[in-house]
């Protein structure tokens, strides 16, 4: 019976790995046993995907990214060109730290640019923006805009993909003039405010 995903005949799915339908995975991209991978997702070319590793649906991993074990990704996330994930957080080559690996999440719709790095053992929340070569080393609050080395917050970033302008006017809502969603600032935490 034919997969439901669709492979590039250079890609190396081990035996076990769970890929949902509609997902397309370019040249030479190794995805481990263990692996879940949803539906309608991209994996570009040279892409790695470890053993203990969950990938919700729609999720584009463009060229070059490795998603070692211990990290999740909702839906919806982009992995810009190159971004880097890490899972040990301080390696030495001569002692073994596979025993010490640090959870990273990535909640539904977070963007990282391209060659951003993040340090193992934190939460990106939903929505979130990593800047382009920004690197990542603490917990991102949902719709945070981040940029540089180490990563500051500069602003929020709407769903659309486009910086939240502050202060909110009128009545301290933000309409998006894209997909009319509303934003509003709740105990200095974004929220949209419309389903
Ligand atoms: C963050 C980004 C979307 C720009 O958003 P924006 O709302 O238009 O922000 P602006 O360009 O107005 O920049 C705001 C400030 O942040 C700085 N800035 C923006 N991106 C930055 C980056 N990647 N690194 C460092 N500083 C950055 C700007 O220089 C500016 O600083 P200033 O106020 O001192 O002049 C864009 O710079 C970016 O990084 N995009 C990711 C591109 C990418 O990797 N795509 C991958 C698929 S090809």
């Amino acid at each position: 019976m034919q997969p439901a995903y669709i492979a590039h005949e250079t890609a190396i799915i081990d035996v076990g790995a769970s890929i949902g339908k509609n997902t397309r995975v370019w040249h030479w991209v190794h995805i481990c046993s263990g692996a879940t991978i949803g539906e309608n997702c991209s994996l570009g070319q040279n892409v790695f995907i470890g053993n203990k590793v969950v990938i919700g649906h729609n999720v584009k991993i463009q060229n070059n990214v490795s998603v070692y074990d211990n990290i999740t990704l909702g839906d919806d996330v982009f992995c810009g060109p190159s971004m880097v994930f890490t899972n040990v957080y301080n390696p030495r080559s001569a002692i073994p730290r596979k025993d010490e690996y640090r959870e990273t999440i990535v909640e539904n719709g977070v963007t990282f640019g391209a060659n951003s790095t993040i340090v193992c053992g934190i939460t990106i929340g939903r929505f979130a923006f990593v800047a382009a070569g920004a690197v990542v080393n603490k917990d991102v609050p949902p719709y945070a805009l981040m940029v540089g080395v180490p990563a500051r917050q500069i602003g929020w970033m709407s769903e659309f993909g486009e910086q939240i302008p502050l202060p909110l006017e009128g009545n301290g809502r933000y309409t998006c003039p894209y997909s009319n969603k509303q934003y509003q600032l709740r105990n200095s935490q974004m929220e949209c405010v419309s389903k």
